[in-house]
């Protein structure tokens, strides 16, 4: 449903594109020059607006400020050779963003603010879609609690926003990721499934840590039993064994529901691999790697991409791989690549037209 819901636009005077710099752009420190902006009071959705990019003014009160209850999305728009914006599979990450909302007692954004509003804004700033590889437009949907009150409860008004921000890689070079036993990222029952603010928070110590030893992140494993693998710091992962891609299943409800994990699932399967969806145990890994059979291990993300893995470390045994022989996930980054900048047709309508 588009094209149903008139938005207020108000433009800037002077446009910041020309004093931002282009070259190796780093995630999310640019911001376009508009937001779009709606509330949620009494029960309803009101004041969608697009306006320039500007700060909010909040009450110290403010409830996710205090209780985190804030959600958001990541998603992308690209350029094709003759210059139109498409954005990818944005239509998911608008399910993905309600079911997050319901699990935090939010209430549901509609369609057409959401996708409409993307739409029009994205189209009112089209000329900072980056137009080089590994380049996109971020698209950082989110919504927040804005009640003035330090009550403990879900809350009567929200804020939801959209922000631009234009971006290189998230990680430029193949990844050093640690396996992560002391921190855990979630457990049955609790947040993990939903893109919800504190998951991130949460993460930061483990990653932190990480880093101090030389690693770019952590890869989390189930709370129970700290044996199966679940996902990586800002990604879904995937690791080779023999002839077939296995990812860690969603069953619990621990592991984000990646748009770009399922896309790659899809793809895999067209190149002809097996694709296994379910519990992977690092034993399992760490088995493989002796054998010779652990071919290639990635991570799948919005904003990570497709990231490939060039050392996982478990306890004090390192796995290292030479990423240059890979065949898998390169030829899967490329397809994946040339669908989304518009070089290869989209035969799985994934690309939505601004
Ligand atoms: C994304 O890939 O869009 C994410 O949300 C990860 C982000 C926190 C960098």
């Amino acid at each position: 449903m588009t094209g149903t819901i008139e938005i207020p636009v108000t433009k800037v005077l002077n446009s910041r594109l020309k004093e931002t710099p282009f070259e190796n752009i780093p995630f999310g420190k640019y911001f376009t020059d508009h937001m779009l902006e709606a509330d949620y009071e009494n029960g309803e959705w009101k004041n969608v607006e697009i306006k320039p990019y500007q700060p909010l003014l909040l009450s110290p009160a403010t409830a996710a400020l205090h209780y985190g209850q804030a959600i958001f999305e990541g998603i992308k728009a690209y350029k094709n050779p003759a210059g139109e914006s498409f954005i990818f599979r944005p239509y998911d990450n608008y399910q993905r963003f309600n079911k997050s909302a319901e699990r935090l007692q939010m209430p549901a954004v509609p369609e057409d603010i959401f996708m409409e509003g993307m739409r029009q804004l994205i189209a009112l700033d089209s000329s900072w879609i980056p137009n080089k590889p590994d380049h996109a437009l971020y698209i950082r949907p989110f919504m927040f609690s804005s009640d003035e009150v330090i009550g403990v409860k879900p809350s009567d008004n929200y804020k939801f926003l959209i922000l631009l921000s234009p971006t290189g890689p998230y990680y430029a070079a193949p990844m050093k990721i640690y396996v992560e036993e002391e921190y855990v990222r979630a457990a049955p029952g609790g947040v993990g499934f939903a893109k919800a603010a504190g998951n991130y928070a949460a993460a930061m110590l483990a990653t932190a840590e990480a880093r101090k030893q030389g690693y770019d992140q952590v890869l989390w494993m189930d709370a129970n039993e700290h044996k199966y693998v679940q996902e990586i710091g800002t990604m879904n992962v995937f690791f080779v064994i023999g002839d077939t891609a296995i990812t860690p299943d969603l069953s619990e409800g621990t592991i984000l529901n990646g748009v770009t994990r399922s896309t790659a699932i899809t793809v895999l399967k067209e190149m002809g691999l097996k694709v296994e969806e379910r519990p992977l145990s690092i034993e399992e890994i760490t088995d493989a790697y002796k054998k010779g059979t652990l071919k290639e291990a990635f991570g799948t993300g919005t904003a990570a991409t497709i990231s490939m893995i060039r050392e996982l470390r478990y306890k004090d045994f390192v796995m290292n791989f030479d990423t240059d022989t890979w065949q898998y996930c390169p030829k899967l980054k490329d397809i994946v690549t040339d669908i989304r900048e518009g070089r290869a047709a989209d035969t799985h309508g994934w690309m939505f037209k601004v």
